[in-house]
């Protein structure tokens, strides 16, 4: 088996990517997410391996079987992918043939995301699709290193940046609208996000209070002013090319990155005034992978959709492996009825 890229984030290129970009219009913002085997694409890239490697998760209703024959690609139609996708797809995506349309940029990434991921020797995935209407949440990034999404969590007292996640790795693209901002220089950048972080706590500190409420502002405020001071100092760090913001682009490279406070990359959403569509791969072994989903209540593999109507009971509250976003979905949709 190939050694995974030693630095903290490669850009790789999408084998097979569409000549012409992806132009959806959203109707909603909304997320598809699927956690279970590889997803069959057609028998060409494994998916029959993939099947029968995972013979112990082939009694859900979620996942799929690969389809029979070697020569049609199923891909193009969606007909492998979970009911749930083709529902989420329609309920996100204005006009025709919703699902196809997306699945012209998605299948070539995820035959080029399968072919790393077989390649390092990973069969099972926490697959996340987010359809995002034009924000401006993002106007000021949001700096930050992904947590190891395995790990118990956090108690209060924990330090975030001390967090390590030795070896943990993840792969994103944007089908459509701005790729991912990520920061070069390595530890140059973790550095910086350190200390802008921890000045923002004693600041906090200096001012101590107690949550009562779900959304706390004070919370709020600190939050703001980390982003704040994080955006100071590291345009300080470009300013003197210790550090530099680069971005795949959009439906032609996945990044591949690594997690954690220690080794991680130093990434944030992009400012996004359009619709965009991205896509969140955490590779996993079957057991880790189970086991989170047995930590939610769920069974395992399972596919399921935040932010459109589904004719199910109350699905639970998961998000896509970056704690602080899942923890801010939760508290947001504690609330959400769903239909
Ligand atoms: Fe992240």
């Amino acid at each position: 088996m190939p050694p995974l890229p030693p630095q903290d984030f490669l850009f790789l290129p999408i084998s097979s990517a569409p000549a012409q970009p992806l132009h959806l219009t959203l109707k909603t913002s909304s997320s598809w997410t699927y956690c279970g085997p590889l997803l069959p694409l057609d028998a060409l890239d494994g998916c029959k391996s993939d099947a029968a490697s995972s013979s112990s998760s082939s009694s859900s209703s979620s996942s799929s079987s690969c389809p029979s024959s070697s020569s049609s690609s199923p891909a193009a139609t969606g007909a492998s992918l979970p009911p749930s996708f083709h529902s989420w797809a329609s309920h996100t995506i204005a006009g025709p043939s919703p699902a196809s349309r997306l699945l012209a940029a998605l299948v070539p990434l995820l035959r080029s995301a399968h072919a790393f991921l077989r390649e390092h020797g990973v069969r099972h995935y926490w697959l996340t699709l987010r359809a995002s209407r034009p924000t401006a949440d993002f106007d000021v990034p949001r700096w930050h290193t992904d947590d190891n999404f395995f790990a118990a969590p956090r108690r209060p007292d924990d330090d975030p940046d001390a967090e390590d996640a030795p070896g943990l790795w993840k792969l994103c693209a944007a089908l459509q609208g701005p790729g991912t901002l990520f920061l070069s220089g390595g530890e140059a950048g973790r550095r910086a996000l350190g200390d802008a972080k921890r000045k923002a706590r004693r600041e906090q500190e200096a001012r101590p209070h107690v949550c009562t409420t779900v959304r706390c502002k004070a919370c709020g405020a600190t939050s703001d002013r980390v982003r704040e001071e994080v955006a100071r100092v590291l345009a300080r760090e470009q300013e003197r090319g210790a550090v530099a913001v680069v971005q795949p682009r959009a439906g032609e490279e996945m990044a591949f990155f690594r997690v954690g406070g220690r080794e991680g990359a130093v990434h944030s959403e992009p400012r996004h005034d359009v619709d965009r569509v991205f896509v969140n791969i955490i590779p996993g072994r079957e057991e880790e992978l189970r086991g989170l989903m047995r930590r939610w209540g769920m069974e395992f593999p399972r596919s399921w959709s935040l932010g459109v109507p589904v004719s199910m009971p109350m699905e639970l509250e998961m998000g896509d492996g970056d704690r602080e976003r899942d923890e801010t979905a939760m508290q947001e949709q504690r609330s959400v009825v769903v239909v």
